[in-house]
């Protein structure tokens, strides 16, 4: 089961981080230490991120968000209302492990459900203009894969919005994280929120 966080500040500066773990609800059953908010190597460091600041974690694996569907008969499942979650923010955080050199299913699934902006509800899809966009990502490999930030870039460009950067760590070992990447974590977190 797929588990996507979006992590939302309820200030005047909000902002929303998204995180996907495909393999979370796996590890919930199968290792300790993971409970029910969240796991994984992406969520840890999403958590390092967030830390020093008044952010909400909304955990997609709590909502239903079906493919996009050509007669929008899926309106009115949770894709709507999160999508207007994000009007009310000033910037947005995806994070993603990286799966087979791409995002994860789920958060493509939220992806392509962007394109209900373009026609259901352009009134959202306008209202993202000017919204600040950044990626936490993680994987085993040293670097992003080539392209992986493409779709980032190109559909906050296609809203209007702006995609700044990425941060991207990769873990030896599952589940471990060191400390080195918990501090860049944390400078990310600073960068994003304190500026
Ligand atoms: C299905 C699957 C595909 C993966 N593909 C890649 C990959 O293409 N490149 C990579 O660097 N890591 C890959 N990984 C490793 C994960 O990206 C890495 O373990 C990541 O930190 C997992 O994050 P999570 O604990 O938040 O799920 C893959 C892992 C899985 C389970």
């Amino acid at each position: 089961m797929p588990l996507t966080c979006f992590i939302y500040l309820e200030n005047d500066a909000k902002k929303i981080c998204n995180n996907l773990s495909t393999m979370w609800k796996y590890r919930h059953f199968t290792r300790k230490n993971y409970d029910d908010s969240c796991g994984g190597n992406t969520m840890e460091a999403v958590q390092e991120v967030v830390r020093d600041y008044n952010v909400e974690v909304i955990d997609l694996l709590n909502h239903i968000i079906s493919p996009y569907d050509y007669e929008h008969k899926n309106k009115d499942d949770d894709f709507i209302r999160i999508a207007e979650k994000l009007v009310e923010t000033d910037i947005i955080v995806f994070a993603t492990p990286v799966y087979w050199y791409s995002m994860s299913s789920q958060l493509k699934i939220f992806f392509d459900r962007l394109s209900d902006l373009l026609n259901i509800r352009k009134d959202i899809g306008r209202a993202l203009k000017g919204k600040i966009c950044y990626l936490v990502a993680s994987g085993t490999d040293k670097e992003l894969p080539d392209g992986f930030e493409v779709p980032f870039r190109d559909t906050c460009k296609h809203f209007g919005m702006r995609y700044k950067e990425a941060f991207y760590f990769f873990v030896k070992k599952e589940g471990v994280m060191s400390e080195n990447v918990r501090n860049s974590a944390s400078k990310f977190g600073a960068k994003i929120f304190s500026s």
